[in-house]
């Protein structure tokens, strides 16, 4: 699984006044730039020794941030790119207030309050979140992020159940490394397949049109499974597949049998689960982002009448439990087609 580095930057002006600096610029001292020095030096240690590899640094795009960046990547040789997104959270009126203050310290728990003209805990961490889900779908990319204390606390509720005092004092040591991997948080994308299989039967009932019925049998996977990006069906035709109903970003039109993934499931008349597609000699992409993907054959009167197709954006995304649950579907499915 992929993982990356967080660093917060080396010491500022600020720092040393006690002040909170949030959006603010304040600058680095020169222990700061030696705090980011020193860093790159036992980064570059780990490296040269293999036990660690940085492809891409990140970086706010706060002077204090960007300058660590800098210091580390003239000492590692990793390049530097900015990532607005890595930006510290504005603390609004306590900006420039002190840091260690008793209230400051409370009104961090308030996680929807943006602080007079600030941002609020939650939408920081909608911006952080969403980089992190981001990074994830490059697990062949290790990335090394440089950002501030807001931004290491919001990594670490990513990765850690916090309770709320814990998240508010929470921080790291200036230029403090942190490895975070996201085999610490992959998700459960636990599915009732059961419930999917009876909400399908109800579905179907009393229709007697095959695109009402892989329509409406689309979009609830779409809506019910979790982490995927495409869900529909190719249909049977001569020696391909042509499209049929599906909900997700347009997809190519025909596929002839014993090519790509649906090709293959179509032709063997089997599921096949790809766990990681770029390793499927002859994966047709559709969707840049797509990394794993389901093809489980539909049969109609004991014969092939298409493929239900699944991807997702993550690696390994479908387990032998998802596997099961939706043959069970691509079953029922094949039957309610037969029966209308
Ligand atoms: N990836 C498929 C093509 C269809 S899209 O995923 C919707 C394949 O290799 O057959």
């Amino acid at each position: 699984m992929g993982h990356f580095y967080f660093v917060r930057h080396g010491q500022t002006v600020w720092n040393v006044e006690n002040k909170i600096c949030g959006a603010m610029d304040s600058p680095l001292t020169e222990l700061g730039r030696e705090q980011a020095r020193k860093t790159g030096q036992m980064l570059r240690k780990k490296i040269d020794h293999g036990e660690i590899h940085i492809d891409e640094i990140m970086t706010s795009p706060l002077s204090r941030a960007f300058d660590t960046a800098v210091e580390i990547s003239h000492v590692i040789g990793a390049p530097v790119r900015i990532e607005p997104r890595l930006v510290e959270q504005n603390f609004g009126r306590w900006e420039g207030t002190a840091r260690d203050g008793s209230e400051f310290a409370r009104a961090k728990e308030n996680f929807a309050d943006s602080y007079g003209g600030g941002e609020s805990m939650m939408k920081t961490a909608q911006r952080i979140y969403n980089l992190i889900d981001d990074i994830e779908k490059e697990p062949e990319k290790t990335y090394l992020l440089v950002a501030h204390n807001g931004i290491s606390r919001m990594i670490e509720s990513y990765f850690r159940d916090m309770r709320n005092e814990e998240f508010a004092a929470f921080g790291i040591k200036n230029a403090e490394v942190r490895e975070y991997k996201f085999e610490d948080s992959f998700p459960d994308y636990h599915t009732d397949y059961d419930l999917l299989c009876r909400q399908l039967k109800s579905l179907m009932q009393g229709v007697d049109s095959d695109t009402t019925i892989l329509s409406n049998a689309s979009a609830l996977i779409y809506q019910t499974l979790q982490g995927i990006n495409w869900a529909g069906v190719y249909i049977s035709q001569g020696n391909e597949l042509l499209l049929g109903p599906f909900q997700g970003k347009p997809a190519c039109v025909r596929i002839p049998f014993g090519k790509g993934v649906c090709g293959t499931a179509a032709a063997e008349g089997e599921t096949v689960l790809v766990e990681n597609v770029h390793e499927f000699a002859g994966h047709i992409a559709c969707d840049s982002d797509s990394r794993s993907e389901i093809v489980l054959p539909i049969c109609k009167k004991g014969s092939l009448y298409g493929v239900l197709d699944i991807d997702s954006p993550f690696f390994r995304r479908f387990s032998t439990s998802d596997r099961d649950g939706l043959e069970q579907f691509a079953e029922i499915l094949g039957e309610g087609l037969a029966e209308k």
